[in-house]
């Protein structure tokens, strides 16, 4: 039996493969590589010794594929990575986002129910709290949205919250992540996003690898210890093994459930500059301009639901996310 992993070729994707081949499940990666490279899963055999990896070069639109792959493998559950977000994008392209992002997840849960598979992580985002009125956000806070991809997130939400009222079979774990950087510790994988980077620490590891010459950093009037806006950052790894820990919860559960994954613990941005530079030794030019329109001041987890229900806490500290970001960026530019 084998965990589908959509859009496992991605950032986010690829370390939980790792987490998943490490504790001995078996694995198969869909991915249309329309954010991703075929060397990713290449990596992920090289970090794990593995010989073979099943990957299907496919696009989780498309019903026919996903059937043939639920078809010749034998799926226990699933975890559903595959998505477009860019918020900016998202907005300037609004039915590519709704198209693709609610079309996958759609198409997924239908073939799921027809091959009788009724177990899904999904990848949520704490975008769906909009601006929340206070910090830290508990999984019951209010949910809103700012942007087309954020309400994609929250539209589905929805729709597998619908389905697991319908299907008493069914069961959701819902994961929100909070701000995810860092990368595997080998500086195999990690992420590269397409163009000028919009968040804040590939930008930041641009910056220090020489290709983009100054950080912006938007606004230093937020009401917060230094003015500048408050996240709650988390390295990558214990995001995925957070994974692990939600797949064992929906085996013991059925229903819709929604998860907090985040430290509890919240950096400005002038913190994140500060920790870079100390841990790998590198300066990082920075200027201070105008606030980005549709950022919060701030926006860190209450991780406790997690902590209980799951048992899942993050142990990396931001030296560690710092460290890492770095070790991959440098390998990844150089
Ligand atoms: P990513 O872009 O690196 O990974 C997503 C993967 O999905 C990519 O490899 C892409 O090629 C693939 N994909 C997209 N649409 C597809 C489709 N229709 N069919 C098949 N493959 C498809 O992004 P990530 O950072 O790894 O994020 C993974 C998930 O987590 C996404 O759903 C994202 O919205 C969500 N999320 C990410 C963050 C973040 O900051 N990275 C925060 C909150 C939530
Ligand atoms: C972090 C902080 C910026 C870039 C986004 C999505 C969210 C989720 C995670 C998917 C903010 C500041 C940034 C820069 C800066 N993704 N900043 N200069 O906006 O918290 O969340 O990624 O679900 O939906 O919106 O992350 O990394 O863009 O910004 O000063 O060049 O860094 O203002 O305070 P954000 P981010």
């Amino acid at each position: 039996m084998a965990v589908l992993i959509t859009g496992g070729a991605g950032f986010i994707g690829s370390h939980t493969a790792i987490e998943l081949i490490n504790s001995g499940k078996e694995i198969i990666i869909v991915d249309n590589l329309c954010n991703s490279n075929i060397n990713t899963i290449e990596n992920i055999k090289k970090i794990t010794n593995t010989n073979s990896i099943p990957f299907f070069e496919y696009d989780c639109c498309c019903k026919k594929n996903l059937t043939k792959i639920f078809e010749e493998n034998e799926i226990e559950s699933v975890i559903h990575f595959a998505g477009l977000k860019a918020v900016g994008e998202s907005v300037e392209k609004p039915l590519k986002y709704y198209s693709n992002n609610l079309k996958s997840t759609l198409t997924l849960c239908e073939v799921m129910s027809k091959f009788n598979c009724n177990k899904l992580v999904f990848s949520s985002s704490a975008t769906v709290y909009g601006s929340p009125k206070t910090v830290p956000i508990k999984e019951n806070f209010p949910t809103s949205t700012t942007n087309p991809y954020g309400t994609t997130k929250l539209m589905i939400e929805n729709i597998l919250k619908d389905i697991c009222l319908a299907n008493p079979d069914f069961s959701v774990a819902c994961l929100r992540y909070f701000n995810p950087i860092g990368a595997h510790r080998s500086g195999l994988i990690g992420e590269i996003p397409n163009g000028i980077p919009n968040n804040l620490m590939p930008y930041i590891t641009q910056v220090a690898v020489g290709k983009l010459k100054i950080l912006s950093v938007f606004g230093n009037d937020y009401p917060t210890h230094d003015g500048t806006g408050v996240r709650d950052y988390i390295h990558v790894v214990d995001l995925a093994k957070g994974h692990l820990n939600a797949l064992k919860y929906i085996e013991n559960h059925n229903g819709f459930e929604t998860f907090n994954l985040g430290t509890g613990v919240g950096y400005s941005v002038l913190d994140i500059i500060k920790a870079f530079e100390q841990v790998n030794n590198i300066k990082i030019p920075y200027k201070i301009v105008q606030r980005r329109p549709g950022d919060i001041a701030e926006c860190y987890a209450d991780p406790t639901k997690s902590q209980k229900l799951l048992n899942w806490k993050a142990t990396l500290s931001l030296e560690d996310m710092c460290h890492d970001s770095w070790n991959f960026a440098k390998l990844a530019f150089n």
